[in-house]
């Protein structure tokens, strides 16, 4: 790689407009780190109208990814666009044509990071990733470095901020006896100005972003391709602030967890849920725009990180994380060779969990039989609670087999007069 490193960036939204920001504010203290200067030659957008936070000559802005790509000064393409496609193609391409690639696409590279791992192995040309996952957090780079001979274990994130940011801001209402319905949307809308949220998103708060994190965490985690399919996913829509007030009451936290486990007979298994986890646990302490990932490993025993899991700066800083280590060593190195072992994953339905079950009904005689049943099962409950429209009641049971308690649940609810909530604790 000679002295001059010419880059091609897709996408110059909150992503793009930080990198290019830490580029020109930091170009100094990236000369010191490799002893290259970074020169952007191309920026290819959608619409070149559109104002940007940051100036961009208008020589290098084009829509025309191809230029970037036929470019040979071009050795480091930076795609920072979104979705699945063109972003998959435009990998492809660029790895085909021996440019390295960098990229924040948890999509892609959740459903397409197998294939284009062997090109880019096949090409000898590096293919980074640490900005797909949880932000400013190192945590691809520590699973496949520093921590890379440990076996894992169990890996606990809050990895999508907006959410996070969101259920703050719902317990930020609830305490103040303010309508969480409304702080959910208000927080929704600032999270988008503020850049956190997915184009679209219903990635978020349905989960499917977390979703892909979990599966590239997974494979890097415990080296086993996981399918994203196979990775269990609930978001954070069917909460309200009824539990956000009872997690209080209860000592916890309401958090959308990725959970990834090996389980005693060697499957894996990855999930993605809210959960209820006690004020003890390191990740209690995320909160708002914020990521964490705790993970316990035979060597390290148990270790923790956390910081901003979104926004451009942040971002910007996993993406200038990956040009450094491609300007040191642009070859790639055995770490990311994707032969990984074939090993099953095991659904949801055989973990064995407690739970808390909040429900209500419109009268005594509605609501004795689902207590009936609970008080057999051994559920702590809770004294029941009056309310305009019926009567409220909260439950924490035992262990329960997941699909025994999921067979139950939808007994319950086939009874139109009931609502119940179910949501899982952290064991
Ligand atoms: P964004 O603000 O919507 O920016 C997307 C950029 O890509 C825009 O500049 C857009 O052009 C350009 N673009 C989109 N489709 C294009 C196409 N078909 N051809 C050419 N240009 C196209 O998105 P973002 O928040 O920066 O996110 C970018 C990526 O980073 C996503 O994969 C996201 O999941 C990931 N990520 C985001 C964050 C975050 O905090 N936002 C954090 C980690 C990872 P125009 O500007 O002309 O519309
Ligand atoms: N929408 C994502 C989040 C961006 O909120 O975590 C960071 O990947």
């Amino acid at each position: 790689m000679s002295k001059t490193v010419g880059l091609a960036l897709l996408g110059a939204g909150t992503v793009g407009g930080g990198v290019l920001t830490l580029l020109q504010e930091n170009a100094d203290l990236l000369y010191a780190q490799t002893g290259k200067r970074f020169v952007v030659r191309h920026v290819v957008v959608r619409d070149l109208s559109k104002p940007r936070t940051i100036p961009i000559p208008p020589r290098v802005l084009t829509t025309d990814a191809q230029r970037a790509f036929a470019d040979p000064k071009v050795s480091v393409v930076l795609e920072l666009m979104g979705g699945l496609e063109p972003a998959r193609s435009y990998i492809r391409e660029a790895l085909q044509r021996g440019k390295h690639v960098i990229t924040a696409n948890k999509l892609v590279m959740a459903v397409a990071g197998e294939e284009l791992i062997r090109l880019a192995q096949q090409q000898r040309v590096r293919l980074l990733y640490e900005a797909s996952v949880a932000g400013s957090l190192p945590i691809l780079t520590a699973l496949q470095g520093a921590l890379a001979g440990n076996r894992i274990t169990r890996v606990v994130g809050i990895v999508n901020s907006t959410t996070n940011f969101i259920l703050r801001e719902m317990e930020r209402a609830v305490e103040a006896n303010e309508p969480a319905e409304t702080a959910y949307a208000n927080a929704l809308r600032k999270a988008q100005e503020l850049g956190y949220a997915e184009a679209d998103p219903t990635s978020d708060v349905e989960g499917y972003d977390a979703q892909y994190k979990t599966a590239i965490l997974a494979r890097l985690a415990f080296l086993q391709y996981v399918p994203v399919e196979s990775v269990y996913r609930e978001g954070i829509t069917h909460l309200s602030g009824r539990d956000l007030l009872w997690a209080a009451r209860l000592q916890m936290g309401l958090k959308l967890l990725s959970i990834t486990e090996r389980l005693p007979d060697g499957r894996l298994c990855a999930r993605v849920h809210p959960t209820l986890i006690p004020r003890e646990h390191p990740l209690y302490a995320v909160r708002g725009a914020f990521s964490g990932v705790w993970l316990q490993g035979n060597g390290f025993q148990e270790m923790f990180f956390h910081g901003f899991g979104a926004g451009a700066r942040a971002t910007a800083s996993a993406v200038i994380g990956d040009l450094i280590e491609i300007a040191r060593h642009p070859r790639p190195l055995k770490l990311e060779d994707p032969s990984l072992r074939a090993g099953e994953t095991a659904p949801i339905d055989v973990l064995t969990m407690r739970y808390y079950l909040r429900f209500r009904a419109p009268d005594e005689a509605s609501a004795q039989p689902l207590r009936n049943t609970l008080t057999s099962l051994g559920a702590k409950l809770y004294p029941p609670e009056v309310l305009p429209d019926g009567i409220e009641q909260v439950a924490l049971t035992p262990p329960l087999l997941e699909s025994d308690l999921q067979r139950q649940l939808a007994e319950w609810r086939r009874h139109t007069a009931l609502t119940v909530q179910c949501i899982r604790l952290l064991e």
